[in-house]
């Protein structure tokens, strides 16, 4: 078969994908405000499934209340949400693909917070520099509290017969606000070095194995480089993590019992280099961001940017993100040092959409599989293109992130309409995912 390296099983420690295609996390509000989950995620994850991923790596699921970012996310912070992602794991099962449930807690870092909890928590007591909301420094019984709701969260997966989870140790969210040089302000053991801000993620990891055992899939997604200094006009400061500290988390999270690592890059969330896009699409966002406008005190600023100067915003924003030519693999030079590092598989998320340069990436060493999210809402089944031997899509993914400002108001999907017949056909291919609908 064309592009073997990507057809050959990938073995982690105690799981084996059929290939080296993992759908990358991706969040969109399908789901109920209390954080059940519906049958629109069910289909949602479904097509990916039928379109040949090997693995799933799901959404940003909260393992706490606090720490979700917008309401209508399902969630794993109780027992009464096994059932439904038992039945989410059977449908995709059915396709011979894997689920991993990406156990997360926003920390400071949300956009919409809901009506139970108005402020965050975070390692520090400084507002997100984003949208600036406020949030409160944790104390170490609250250190204690979600370090346990990682753990529980584990178990209810495993309960629900999925496949693995992953920590979300990237982006911005809990995990890296405590990993952040650039965030973490702290004096106490879980601040200063770099063995401090690593004690909570490992606390996490050691948790996770005392509550599910040794056999349970555990991998972690990591910002290599973070980049916290990005955009001036966020006045962000320092630049954050180095890569040779990262990769030295990755080493002590090995140690600790976790099974593979995947690489992505931003100490905030989204970042002109995570999910990189050819140009920040200013004014589409701009008809979304009205949303968060009461959110955050930095909310309605942003908002009055992108309507009133939306040039301005974009040069910011797109000076600080890769040249359109090195978007796909652009984090592979990270993957490869992490894998240089670490004896377990590593997955490199950013930008793939051609066969030969996966293949070559994982041929070379860089990686030993990949995760796609935006080209794969476009093309939910790329695999399949993949396996019969086309090297690209005939409408591949513009990275126009058309799709990732859409989504804290619409429903996830492409939107993309030079990819389309019309307008109507785009917008009957995002509606497509409540179909079948919840009662049928
Ligand atoms: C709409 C959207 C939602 C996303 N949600 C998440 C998420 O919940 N958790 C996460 O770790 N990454 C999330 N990401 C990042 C992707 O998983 C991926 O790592 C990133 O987009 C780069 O891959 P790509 O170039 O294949 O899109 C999201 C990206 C997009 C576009
Ligand atoms: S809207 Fe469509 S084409 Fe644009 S980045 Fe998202 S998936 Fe790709």
């Amino acid at each position: 078969m064309a592009f073997d390296e990507i057809f050959q099983p990938l073995q982690f420690r105690n799981l084996v994908l059929k290939n080296r295609i993992l759908r990358s996390n991706v969040s969109g509000r399908f789901d109920n405000y209390d954080g059940s989950g519906n049958q629109a995620r069910i289909n949602w994850e479904t097509k990916f499934a039928r379109g040949g991923a090997g693995a799933i790596v799901s959404s940003f699921v909260p393992v706490h209340l606090r720490g979700r970012i917008v309401p209508n996310y399902a969630m794993i912070d109780d027992d009464r949400h096994i059932p439904f992602w038992r039945e989410l794991g059977c449908a995709v099962h059915e396709h011979d693909c894997k689920f991993i449930m990406q156990l997360s807690h926003s920390g400071r870092q949300r956009d919409v917070p809901g009506i139970e909890y108005t402020t965050g928590l975070s390692s520090t007591a400084r507002p997100d520099p984003t949208h600036g909301f406020q949030c409160e420094r944790m104390s170490t019984e609250q250190i204690t509290e979600v370090v346990s709701a990682f753990a529980e969260g584990a178990r209810r997966a495993r309960e629900a017969g999925l496949d693995g989870v992953e920590l979300h140790g990237a982006n911005g969210y809990l995990i890296t606000q405590f990993l952040s040089s650039a965030i973490n302000d702290r004096d106490d053991e879980y601040g200063g070095s770099l063995e401090n801000r690593a004690r909570f993620v490992l606390e996490i990891v050691r948790a996770i194995r005392a509550r599910v055992g040794d056999d349970f899939h555990l991998q972690m997604k990591i910002s290599v480089h973070e980049h916290n200094d990005a955009i001036a006009f966020f006045g962000l400061g320092s630049s954050g993590n180095s890569a040779e500290e990262s990769v030295q988390v990755c080493r002590w999270l090995e140690q600790a019992g976790v099974d593979a690592i995947h690489v992505s890059i931003g100490s905030f969330f989204p970042h002109p280099r995570n999910p990189a896009g050819v140009d920040l699409p200013a004014e589409e966002l701009a008809k979304t961001y009205d949303t968060m406008i009461s959110s955050g005190d930095r909310a309605f600023r942003n908002y009055l940017l992108f309507r009133s100067l939306p040039a301005f915003a974009r040069r910011q924003w797109n000076d600080a993100a890769p040249q359109a030519q090195n978007i796909e693999g652009a984090n592979l030079p990270d993957a490869r040092r992490v894998k240089a590092a670490v004896s377990i598989p590593v997955i490199c998320t950013g930008g793939f959409q051609t066969a030969s340069v996966i293949a070559s990436a994982i041929r070379r060493g860089d990686c030993d599989a990949v995760s796609i999210a935006r080209p794969l809402i476009a093309n939910n089944d790329l695999v399949r293109t993949f396996e019969r031997g086309q090297d690209r899509p005939d409408r591949p993914c513009t990275y126009c992130n058309k799709c990732l400002v859409n989504v804290v108001e619409n429903p996830l999907g492409c939107y993309e309409p030079a990819r389309f017949p019309s307008r109507e056909a785009m917008v009957a291919e995002i509606m497509s995912v409540f179909n079948p609908p919840p009662f049928a």
